[in-house]
């Protein structure tokens, strides 16, 4: 049984009034194994409807959890009974497909082992990075009111911020890493599996582990720059599916991605930092070998900032999980527009209209391109497959969410193996609600 439900979280110091998976937050991990029958009965607590969308899985069309174009919308006080087969192992995780639920503490991991996987490592640590405003004062619900009457520089919690800079009355964020504007809101705190970095939760590991980090982003609108500064990581899955192992100092990780490293610890306390990317914010998890304090986080702020960031969207995709070399059958430009006057994100041209999506068949190789002419990062994901980037470099990873940098394109190609109409869509959760879907759609 998953209850949705409201209540109160402690952040660490700051209880906040919210609506969470079973009261905990993140809700508490799923973990599977390949081929497993998943069953989750969804029980709706809150004062909204609901559903629930299991980022990243290959799975039945009818258990995918988009309102109106996989099933009816859960009722308040009603039940749905999820049940599907888990096909592929690796990080995943889970959220509502409602309004802007996402941007609540509605999120869990969904973990999906591999018999089969040697695993060389001693122990794992999931770790859900998010962006926090809810219950601080304002809610996702009413940022998306004001976004969508005042444009950009929506507002989270703590008011008062008015009066700097200009237009809207904030400074924009901004990052070079992506390319631009950094997110449309601003946020209170920054969480690690639901605490600020001045509460971080510790981790007890003992020298010479090698700690299998699963690491996710369950924001709304902020990606994070990862890494454990000073312990290099190396980098073993995209999105769940294994990439040939990279070093990597830090990687960032936009809102719907996940990254699997492995981390060999030392015998000293080391924070394993996510950066709110062009916000300054931090959070963190202590890994702790032994009973010091933990270091100071802004000298280990500091050093990530020096760390190079690896590209994920690069990483070749492991031997066992590349795509055949196939010349696609169907290219579909996937053209990003925004925001409009007020604040309206579009795919080719238009808001989120299931009528207007793109066809595929089965059996299809079909490549999708997405063109990002906005002044905005973009992390594009693909409801029920995973497909293959295709770097400069040929075949990259297999992933299911990238992200798109202003002013370039990414191409992505998938096999069409999976029969039903699924959603492609921003996953800044802002964004999408705005209208940055569309539906990739099987035809006869
Ligand atoms: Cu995690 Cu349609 O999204
Ligand atoms: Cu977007």
């Amino acid at each position: 049984m998953l209850d949705a439900t409201t209540g109160e979280i402690d952040l660490g110091g700051t209880t906040v009034p919210t609506w969470t998976y079973g009261g905990e937050l993140p809700g508490r991990e799923l973990r599977a194994r390949r081929g497993d029958l998943l069953q989750v009965r969804l029980r709706n607590a809150l004062p909204q409807p609901t559903t629930v969308h299991w980022h990243g899985l290959a799975l039945r069309n009818d258990m995918d959890g988009v309102p109106a174009l996989t099933q009816p919308e859960i009722a308040p006080a009603a039940t749905f009974d999820y049940a599907f087969t888990v096909p592929d192992a690796g990080t995943y995780w889970f959220h509502p497909h409602v309004g802007v639920q996402l941007d609540r503490g509605l999120y869990a991991p969904l973990v999906v082992e591999d018999p089969d996987e040697p695993g060389d490592y001693d122990q794992e640590l999931v770790v859900m990075f998010d962006d926090w405003l809810d219950g601080t004062g304002s809610d996702p619900d009413q940022v998306l009111v004001d976004l969508l009457t005042n444009g950009m520089g929506g507002m989270g919690g703590m008011g008062g911020m008015g009066g700097m800079g200009g237009m809207g009355g904030m400074v924009m964020p901004r990052s070079d890493l992506l390319g631009g504007d950094a997110g449309d809101v601003t946020y209170p705190y920054f969480l690690a599996n639901g605490r600020t970095a001045d509460a971080a939760r510790a981790v007890d590991v003992r020298p010479g582990e090698r700690i299998r980090l699963r690491l996710i982003n369950a924001s709304g609108d902020t990606a994070f720059r990862v890494g454990v500064p000073g312990t290099p990581m190396i980098v073993t899955h995209t999105d769940g599916f294994p990439v040939v192992p990279t070093p990597a100092e830090a990687v960032l990780l936009g809102m719907g991605e996940r990254v699997d490293a492995v981390v060999e610890v030392a015998d000293s306390v080391v924070p394993l930092l996510g950066l709110a990317e062009g916000k300054d914010g931090v959070t963190q998890v202590v890994l702790r070998p032994g009973p010091e304090a933990a270091p100071d986080v802004n000298a280990a702020v500091i050093a990530l900032l020096g760390s190079r960031v690896t590209a994920v969207n690069e990483l070749p995709a492991a031997e066992s999980v590349a795509l055949p070399a196939l010349e696609p059958d169907v290219v579909h430009p996937m053209t990003l527009g925004g925001p409009e006057p007020g604040y309206t994100w579009t795919i080719n041209g238009r808001t989120y209209d299931p009528a207007f999506g793109v066809s595929v068949r089965e059996g299809q190789r079909v490549r999708l391109r997405f063109e990002n002419p906005t002044t905005m990062f973009h992390p594009m994901h693909l409801h029920g497959h995973t497909f293959q980037i295709r770097g400069p470099a040929g075949a990259g990873p297999r992933k299911d969410t990238a992200i798109v940098l202003p002013g370039q394109a990414l191409v992505v190609d998938f096999d069409a193996d999976n029969a039903g109409q699924w959603l492609t869509h921003c996953h800044n959760v802002y964004h999408g609600e705005a209208g940055m879907m569309t539906v990739v759609s099987y035809v006869q």
